[in-house]
């Protein structure tokens, strides 16, 4: 699924579920917000909520350059380091933001740290829930 239109970000957080996304983005997703999250100090931190779009390059032998789309939402968890964002719930009022992240990864191996190339996220000004 792919929506544009901040207009549709609601819907698409109904019907839309991070099920459809292959777990490795959903991965690196989780770990820009987090990255986000630290070099910011907001005093709640954010997850992502939706996936607007995602795209991967290979760059052999192992490494791939995930680019992303996606939504992120208010939690109700304090920003502070090691915060579990899959156990938070947002904030009934959530600020959300739309961002776009450049992630360098090895899909499948842990071990070998992700790095965040690019991180833009521009705040949507709307309260969705
Ligand atoms: C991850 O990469 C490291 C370093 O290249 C390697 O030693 C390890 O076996 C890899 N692990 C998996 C699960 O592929």
């Amino acid at each position: 699924m792919m929506c544009i239109l901040s207009l549709l970000a609601a819907l698409c957080f109904v019907t839309g579920d991070r099920s459809t996304h292959n777990p490795n983005v959903v991965s690196v997703a989780n770990f820009a917000i987090d990255f986000h999250n630290r070099m910011n100090n907001y005093p709640y931190a954010f997850k992502v909520v939706n996936i607007f779009s995602d795209s991967a390059q290979i760059y052999p032998p192992a490494r791939v350059k995930y680019t992303l789309e996606v939504e992120a939402a208010q939690t109700v968890c304090r920003n502070q380091a090691n915060v579990n964002l899959q156990d938070c719930p947002l904030q009934s009022d959530a600020e959300t933001m739309i961002c776009s992240f450049v992630v360098f990864a090895v899909p499948g191996n842990n071990t070998i740290p992700k790095r965040l190339l690019s991180d833009q996220c521009v705040s949507d000004g709307r309260g969705l829930f």
